[in-house]
This record gives C-alpha cells, structure tokens and sequence, in this order.
C-alpha cells in the first residue's frame, strides 16, 4: 500500500492533558475512493491534512454518508490491540447497503487500519479510561445536485487520542426523555450507523443540554412509549433480578458494546432480556424500588451509568445518583480486556503487531 510521508509531525497532546472526546488528531489517514468503472482502489496512506472539495459534492447536500466507531489500546505485550473490529466493519456494509453505498472490502479496509495504527503507535494514549478512536468513514463525492445514490465515494479512517466521551467522566449521566422530537422511525435509517442521524438529533440534545442533562433518551417515534436508546449509547435497565435492554427493532443501533455486554452478563449468570420496555415500566420501577441499575454502552461512551432521568418533569433519580455494581462489572471487564489486563476468553481483542 502507498505511504505518502509528511515532512513535518504534529505536536502530540503533553502527557496529562485532558483528552476529551476527539479534539486532537493524529498525522496520517488512510484513504481510498471507489468510482462505478473502478470500483474501490486507490487506497493508501497519507497526512491527515485538510482535503478540497467542490461545493456542490453530495456529501454536503444529501448526508449519503456513513461512519463507524472503535477503539486502540497499547497491550502489556506491547502490541496495538482493537476491539472487535470484525463487528464494526460487518456493521459499517451493513450501514452502506441501506444507504445505497457499495460494499467495500473488508479485509482492504483492516490492511489499511493496521498499517496506519502501526504508523500511530505513538499517539496511543496510556492513562486509564484513554484509547485511540478510530472513525472510519465513507462520504459521497459525486459533485451533482440530483437526489440520487453517488456514483463516487470517499473512504477514510482518521485517528484520535481521547480519553472520557462525557466530560464529568464515569460520573452517572442525566438524561432527558425526550416525547416530543424522535431520532428515528421502523423503516427510517435508525439502525444504520449514518450521518443523518446524528444531525437529527441535535435540536433535541441541544435544548437537553440547556437544561442541564447529558443527553436526552429516545422514545419510539409512533407511540412514544417505548424506550429506544440515547443517540451516542444503547441503553440497559437492571429491575429486579432481569437486566433488559431494548430489543433491535428496526430504529435502534445495534451496537457492539451492547452485543459485548450481554454476552458478559449471560455468562456470569444474569438473565438478560432483550425486549420491549415502555417508559412507563422505567418509572414504575423507579417509584416502587424495583430499577437498581441504568447504564448506557457505546464505543465512545464505554459503559456509562445514569444516574437520574427526567420524564413529564419530574426527575427520579437511580442508585442514588451512584454507579451500580453491574455497571462497574461491565465496566470493568469490558475495559480490562481492552486494555489487555484481563484475559480475552472471548477473542474480541485483534492484535497488531507493531
Ligand atoms: C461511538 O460510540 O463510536 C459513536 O459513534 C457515538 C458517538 C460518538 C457519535
């Protein structure tokens, strides 16, 4: 593959910075770009510098455009080590094929984050609770104006040091429920992992925000009752002794640490229901002592624990706004095989020798 160098490195962050979530980025990223003659070629690496592009690109007009998220961790061993990769990229297809983006090849996609992360090592930041993010990206370049699929696209990965995705770290988030806008409906783009989505969601997160909450948690768009996810998280509940997380009905993201979480909990022991749970069902458990636990997971966000929601105005708060004991479990195993300090029994971490 072509490694096109650059002549001058960037600063790295100075060890101690406060990472936060994607504000610094690292030199190279790797490209390629798919035409309908040649399909996708030209991959290679190259400074991560400001790219041109016409105004009137689809991308900028039309949001055809998907994106994936993941995560490196420097092991004890000394190699890069990436959560689940295989998963991301099997996602990111599934993305483009609802999006109307060609498949592109995995294994070319994988060579490619390989030999940039090994080009980055560096930049892996190494305090607890920080990782390399990886967000792998396909945008539609076809400059035209007709609402049609691009003929031409754009793949890039680009990296970033960070460290927490809320900026009050692991202290429980607030949500907002949110029964006025909705993200997504059966039959939209919900479960895709693509632009639009995300834009969508803006109005609602911001006037959460300017209430004082994290984020707000999604209902189902036809009869907000159910209870859907949080836009950058998917979300569990612990009610008694059954640990429920929505079911992946169509206009949830069906997202890796969720798959990840679950399969840690089943085997520990707990009965972990995917299934429908209507906002109600939240509040009741709430009221009558049986919610124990509520948590978000997410490539960014990690597990995150909540720690009070406001429905209809009046907020109830959840483990006395402190993290649970299954979240700190998931937590902590989840991130112990990140990191490299537990053993992997599940093989979820690809190591990359650099
Ligand atoms: C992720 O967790 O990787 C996400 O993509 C969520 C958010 C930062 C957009």
């Amino acid at each position: 593959m072509q490694v096109i160098k650059r002549t001058v490195l960037k600063q790295k962050p100075e060890k101690g910075t406060a990472l936060g979530f994607g504000k610094y980025f690292t030199d190279y990223m790797f490209t390629m770009k798919y035409t309908k003659e040649q399909g996708w070629h030209d991959a290679k690496i190259q400074p991560n510098e400001p790219v041109r592009f016409d105004l009137a690109t689809t991308i900028f007009h039309y949001a055809q455009g998907i994106f994936e998220g993941m995560k490196a961790f420097l092991q004890p061993d000394g190699s890069i080590g990436v959560f689940r990769p295989d998963q991301n990229w099997a996602r990111m297809n599934r993305s483009a094929e609802r999006m109307c983006i060609p498949q592109f090849p995995v294994e070319l996609a994988q060579e490619g984050l390989e030999q940039l992360l090994k080009l980055e090592k560096d930049w892996i930041p190494r305090e607890a609770g920080t990782a390399l993010y990886i967000r792998p990206t396909i945008v539609a370049t076809r400059v035209m104006l007709g609402v049609h699929a691009s003929t031409e696209y754009l793949f890039f990965i680009i990296l970033s040091p960070v460290g927490s995705y809320y900026a009050h770290g692991l202290e429980p988030t607030r949500l907002l429920v949110e029964d006025f806008y909705v993200r997504s409906a059966i039959g939209g783009t919900g479960e895709a992992k693509c632009l639009g989505n995300y834009a969508a969601s803006m109005k609602a997160g911001e006037e959460a925000e300017a209430k004082g909450f994290d984020q707000v948690l999604w209902l189902d768009a036809q009869e907000k009752k159910y209870v859907e996810e949080v836009g950058s998280m998917n979300m569990f509940f612990v009610i008694g002794n059954e640990v429920v997380t929505p079911e992946l009905v169509g206009s949830i993201l069906p997202g890796i640490t969720r798959k990840s979480c679950i399969q840690v909990l089943k085997e520990k022991g707990y009965r972990v229901s995917e299934r429908r749970i209507s906002i109600g069902e939240v509040i009741s458990a709430c009221e009558n002592g049986t919610l124990k636990e509520a948590f978000g997971t997410g490539t960014a966000a990690v597990i995150s624990p909540v720690g009070l929601i406001r429905y209809k105005g009046t907020d109830y708060t959840i483990h006395g706004g402190k993290m649970g004991d299954i979240t700190k479990l998931l937590y902590d195993t989840v991130t112990g095989i990140q990191n490299g300090t537990l053993s992997d029994p599940y093989g979820w971490v690809k190591k990359i020798e650099g």
